[in-house]
């Protein structure tokens, strides 16, 4: 799959995370505070969650359900009870607008 544009970069606040889907995929995008952008798997994987619909903390995006904080990097949960990664995708700032690629998989 090539990569697909999502949004402007200036259309994302910093520290919040959005939604966006590409295809059947779900995905949390985020701006961190000094203007890194990433894209991991929307879907908590301790409960059938909105990560997207979290708060955004350092690198790291926390479910809102039960507190198990995500790394915006490697997909890792950083504490308890989500004990397995999601996905974290390629992100590509072109002339302004955010692009992902969800075929490339940077760390699970
Ligand atoms: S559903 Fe996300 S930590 Fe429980």
């Amino acid at each position: 799959m090539a990569s697909t544009r999502v949004c402007a970069f200036d259309e994302l606040e910093p520290n919040q995370a959005v939604r966006v889907e590409i295809g059947d995929i779900p995905i949390a995008l985020v701006r961190d505070a000094a203007g890194d952008v990433f894209a991991i798997g929307d879907t908590c994987t301790h409960g059938d969650i909105s990560l997207s619909e979290g708060f955004v903390e350092n690198d790291t995006l926390e479910c809102w359900a039960h507190g198990s904080m995500f790394s915006l990097r490697t997909g890792k949960p950083l504490t308890l009870p989500a004990y397995e990664p999601v996905p974290v995708y390629q992100v590509d700032l072109i002339d302004g607008d955010v692009y992902i690629d969800p075929s490339i998989i940077l760390a699970v």
